[in-house]
């Protein structure tokens, strides 16, 4: 059986020493685009590296379900790894028969962890790691997702509180890994003083190496050698994502060439057509906005991080907006209306295109769209803000 995925080990272990070998972890945040391999990467190469290391590893995805509660999501974990533990519980602790988790001498309900009158987090936490006897490793992956919620953002004090609880001198240790796809984002979760993981680092996870494209070109089944200096070049050019080169050798599987300049150029093509297609995806729901949704989207991409959606010269920039759009300077200061441009935030909240913390910061959700939109030419020249 042909490998799934190419595997970075040695980065894994790495970054599994270096986060258990600090007593103090304050938690580890990792940013990287989209579709680069961030998941994968954490399931596949660091949940086994840190348990090897000797972690107990939980893992969470809180994109897995957009409609339930980040904080559900991060309970539901806590309580799945408990109950997938007590068997060796039982064994540990020479139980016989139904184990139950204990604090304080008190059974736990595991389904009540993080409720109003259940039991903390932390607790939880506390009891599982102290019953294994080993360190909790709990990776949060698409983290800034947490926040969007009080009771996501409630979680991160909780974890926090974990945190500070299982590194002290009488537990055994939690080391929280949080990734996601934009750097701002992810900052927000760290930044101020009244953020749960204030000042843990922040660092750009590294995109896939040209080890990656040498396995990819080694385990191709075409019927020519794809070139790994064709392959790496086009790999770069699409953003290191994998599901481009993927796309490109499917597409080639059919098509009966044997030559291997001609096949090699024909997967250059097939790399650009599929690039092409994507954005011109993403760019297509653009085009179904609705004008003013369209102004909004359009001045946050331009301000960026600077973004504030109510001040006055934030809506004076939309009715801009919208009379480069071809409306006239009345219906232009009609639609720019506070109460419209919230309404234009919410639908573009629905359609995914952008983020908003629950204290009413917003963001685009993707970071490589405004540059897709300014090289679509939807964006005016930055000289003219
Ligand atoms: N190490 C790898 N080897 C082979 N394929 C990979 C590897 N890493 C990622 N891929 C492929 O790239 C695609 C994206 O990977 P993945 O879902 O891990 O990325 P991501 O950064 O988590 O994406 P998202 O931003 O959507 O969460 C998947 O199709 C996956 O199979
Ligand atoms: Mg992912």
């Amino acid at each position: 059986m042909p490998e799934r995925f190419y595997h970075r080990h040695a980065m894994a272990t790495t970054y599994a020493a270096k986060i258990m070998a600090d007593p103090l972890h304050p938690g580890l945040f990792l940013a990287a685009p989209r579709r680069t391999g961030k998941t994968t990467f954490m399931r596949e190469d660091l949940a086994p590296a840190l348990q090897l290391a000797g972690a107990e590893v939980i893992y969470v995805d809180l994109w897995s379900n957009r409609q339930t509660d980040p904080a559900e999501l991060i309970n539901q974990a806590v309580q799945v790894s408990i109950e997938r533990n007590l068997g060796l519980i039982a064994k540990l602790t020479k139980q016989s028969g139904v184990v139950k988790l204990k604090v304080g001498g008190v059974e736990i309900d595991t389904g009540s962890i993080g409720k109003a009158k259940g039991i903390t987090l932390a607790a939880a936490l506390a009891a599982l790691s102290d019953s294994l006897g080993k360190p909790i490793a709990l990776i949060i992956d698409e983290a800034q997702h947490a926040v969007t919620t009080t009771a996501g953002s409630n979680t991160l004090f909780a974890l926090k509180a974990a945190r500070d609880e299982l590194n002290g001198s009488h537990h055994h240790g939690l080391r929280l890994i949080c990734t996601g796809s934009s750097r701002d984002k992810l900052a927000m979760l760290r930044n101020s003083r009244d953020q749960a993981f204030f000042n843990a680092p922040l660092v750009n996870f590294p995109h896939l190496d040209r080890g990656y494209v040498d396995w990819f070109c080694a385990q191709s089944r075409l019927d020519f050698a794809l070139d790994p200096e064709v392959v790496w070049s086009k790999f770069v050019e699409a953003g290191y994502r994998p599901e481009a080169m993927q796309a490109a050798r499917e597409v080639l599987e059919y098509s009966m060439i044997v030559d291997s300049a001609v096949g090699n150029a024909a997967f250059a093509d097939a790399v650009d057509e599929h690039v092409r297609e994507m954005s011109e995806s993403a760019l297509a729901v653009i085009r179904s906005l609705t004008p003013i949704q369209a102004a909004v989207l359009k001045v946050m991409a331009v301000q960026g991080k600077d973004y504030a959606p109510f001040e006055l010269a934030t809506l004076g920039k939309y009715a801009d907006m919208l009379r480069l759009a071809g409306m006239n300077e009345a219906q232009a200061q009609e639609a720019a209306y506070a109460q419209n441009v919230q309404q234009a935030l919410a639908a573009l909240q629905e359609k995914a295109l952008i983020w908003k913390a629950e204290r009413g910061v917003y963001a685009i959700e993707e970071q490589g769209l405004p540059d897709l939109m300014r090289n679509a030419g939807m964006l005016p020249d930055a000289s003219a803000n």
